[in-house]
């Protein structure tokens, strides 16, 4: 489906993984995607794969000033912004003895506190376009895995926001959609899954078309928080089939 008009679409984490996805499924219905992200040449190569043009912002997220930066620069080459993907993330283990403070707030600035810095500093633009905002969370949100204290906890403060943006955007037009997914292939698992248990996780081009069909989904259905996971978990190896099918009987 085609998106109704040129949405100007800013994806954060565009470089790789989700947020690639995302800008490939949002710039192949015709939106104008911005892509930011920390490289630079991770950014132009996801822009040069894309349907139509697309914006290259670099920008660390993290950092101070630089979340006002980006909607500044967006509004300046494109005068709105309809729909914010915020994917960038990161994916830090430790457990609790090892959970630093740096750990901690490292974890909170991007997968938290930048999301709420763009969002604070697009809200303006996203009341005038009756924009959308996608919240890239996770399962981690509300199921608990040993050495995720940071990450359950910057997650579940993810969904706990958007629910209140959810709220405050109501009237202003803007709708939520927070997405809580399970595992996807992606670079975020490098080091810290096997192939074979990697080639059972979900497609990120498959996640990234879905998240274009909610943002394509009509403006009158709201769109509660969404889990999704692969059909079978990944990191439990699957039966033989002849075996499966003897115990069936
Ligand atoms: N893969 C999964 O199984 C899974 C499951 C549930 C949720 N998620 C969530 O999905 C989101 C995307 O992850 P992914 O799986 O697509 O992994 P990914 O390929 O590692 O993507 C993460 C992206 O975030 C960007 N990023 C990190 N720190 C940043 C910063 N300070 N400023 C700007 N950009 C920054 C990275 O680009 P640069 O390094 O160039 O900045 C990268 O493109 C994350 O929020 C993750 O928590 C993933």
């Amino acid at each position: 489906m085609t998106l109704q008009r040129p949405l100007v679409a800013v994806v954060t984490g565009a470089g790789s993984g989700i947020g690639l996805a995302c800008a490939g499924a949002l710039a192949a219905r015709g939106a104008r995607c911005v892509l930011v992200g920390r490289r630079r040449e991770r950014l132009e190569a996801a822009a040069a794969g894309l349907d139509g043009p697309a914006t290259v912002l670099p920008a660390d997220l993290a950092e101070p000033g630089e979340a006002e930066r980006v909607v500044a620069e967006t509004l300046t080459a494109h005068s709105r912004i309809d729909v914010i993907v915020h994917s960038a993330g990161v994916f830090e283990k430790a457990a609790v003895p090892e959970a630093t403070a740096a750990h901690w707030q490292r974890v909170m600035d991007i997968n938290l506190g930048a999301v709420m810095a763009l969002t604070r500093a697009a809200w303006e633009a996203l009341s005038d376009s009756g924009g959308q905002i996608v919240l890239v969370s996770s399962i981690a949100a509300m199921q608990a895995f040993e050495g995720n204290a940071a990450y359950a906890a910057s997650k579940g403060g993810l969904n706990a926001l958007g629910e209140v943006l959810r709220l405050e955007g109501r009237d202003r037009g803007i709708r939520v959609i927070t997405l809580c997914p399970a595992q996807i292939d992606t670079e975020l698992w490098d080091g810290k899954a096997p192939d074979s248990v990697r080639d059972r996780m979900m497609p990120a081009a498959g996640v990234g078309e879905l998240v274009a069909d909610l943002v394509g989904a009509d403006r009158r259905i709201d769109i509660g928080p969404v889990v999704i996971r692969p059909v079978r978990d990944p990191w439990v190896e699957p039966e033989p089939r002849a075996h499966r099918a003897t115990c069936q009987r």
